[in-house]
């Protein structure tokens, strides 16, 4: 029987609004962070642009393609996450011409599984905004440090100080919500201008470095999770080192491997057990998959010993 699986919307962002409940969002960039932060019980994932960074290792936000981003969120929709699963518009994906901008959100939807984008930049995206909802695209948008801005913003500064500056994301801040964004995604924010904002649209504040006052939160999986050890701004709060307990797990398993304690008899077959060993290659693994028969045979022997437990 088929798993009955609830339709993805977007509609726990206005009801949370509306209910004044918190909405919890955190990134993902495969099948098993995607996993987990679906089984954390949070809100949406968000394949963010980070993964430029934090995945691929580029100094910034900049260089990541259309097809960065289809190939890591496709990984994250296999996960069949039960939670909306929303994907960031590169650098460069909507800045040439509003055909391009839909044809490249149109992917995310159709190749990628994302149910909405999130697109950075205020006034200046007013008319792709547009021409991506009228393409049944629902999109987030995204005000205050907007980091594909990076070398106009000479870096990552807090934004939205200053009277002028904070009644003009105010103002766009109202633009977006007019244009028909779903949520607004508010970074490095002063959490007065923040707490203000969201008082004063009506679609849901997600927040990072922008104060307690926003309607959400999102987080990036690898700095929550002390994963990544780049810039760790003021604003993350590290709920977990992961980076340094798998660091010991994995010298544990250095040392063992060198003193011969691993692997010991329980992780190893023998000849004597009929699918125990079945079809194995010469490194003792399941067969390799130059060889198609074999390897069925292989995976099933292996399946087999892992259904009684033997595997
Ligand atoms: O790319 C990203 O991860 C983001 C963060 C602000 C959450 O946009």
């Amino acid at each position: 029987m088929q798993r009955q699986e609830k339709p993805l919307n977007l509609r726990v962002f206005a009801k949370n609004k509306r209910l004044g409940r918190k909405l919890a969002m955190v990134t993902a960039y495969d099948l098993t962070s995607a996993m987990i932060v679906s089984a954390g019980g949070a809100d949406a994932i968000l394949v963010g642009d980070s993964l430029g960074m934090v995945i691929l290792g580029h100094e910034n936000t900049l260089p990541v393609t259309m097809d960065d981003m289809v190939h890591h969120c496709r990984a994250v929709a296999r996960a069949r996450p039960q939670i909306p699963v929303i994907a960031d518009m590169p650098y460069g994906s909507f800045h040439v011409s509003i055909e391009e901008s839909v044809h490249n959100a149109l992917r995310l939807v159709k190749e990628a599984g994302a149910v909405a984008v999130k697109i950075e930049g205020g006034r200046q995206r007013l008319d792709v905004i547009e021409a991506l909802i009228r393409a049944e695209v629902p999109v987030m948008g995204h005000l205050g440090l907007t980091p594909q801005s990076v070398n106009r913003l000479g870096g990552y500064r807090v934004q939205g100080r200053g009277g002028k500056a904070a009644a003009r994301m105010l103002d766009e801040a109202r633009l977006l919500t007019e244009a028909g964004c779903f949520a607004l995604l508010l970074e490095c924010v002063p959490f007065e201008l923040a707490s203000r904002i969201s008082e004063s649209i009506s679609i849901p504040t997600i927040g990072i470095g922008a104060g307690a006052g926003c309607d959400g939160q999102v987080l990036v999986f690898h700095d929550m999770l002390g994963l990544f050890d780049g810039l760790r701004p003021k604003f993350v709060k590290q709920y977990a080192n992961l980076g340094e307990q798998a660091c010991e797990a994995i010298s544990c398993f250095v040392d063992e491997v060198r003193q011969g304690v691993f692997p010991g008899p329980e992780h190893s077959y023998d000849s004597e057990t009929p699918t125990r060993g079945k079809g194995l290659n010469q490194a003792g693994q399941p067969g390799s998959r130059k060889d198609k028969e074999t390897s069925q045979e292989d995976s099933q022997g292996y399946l087999a010993d892992m259904e009684n437990g033997k595997a």
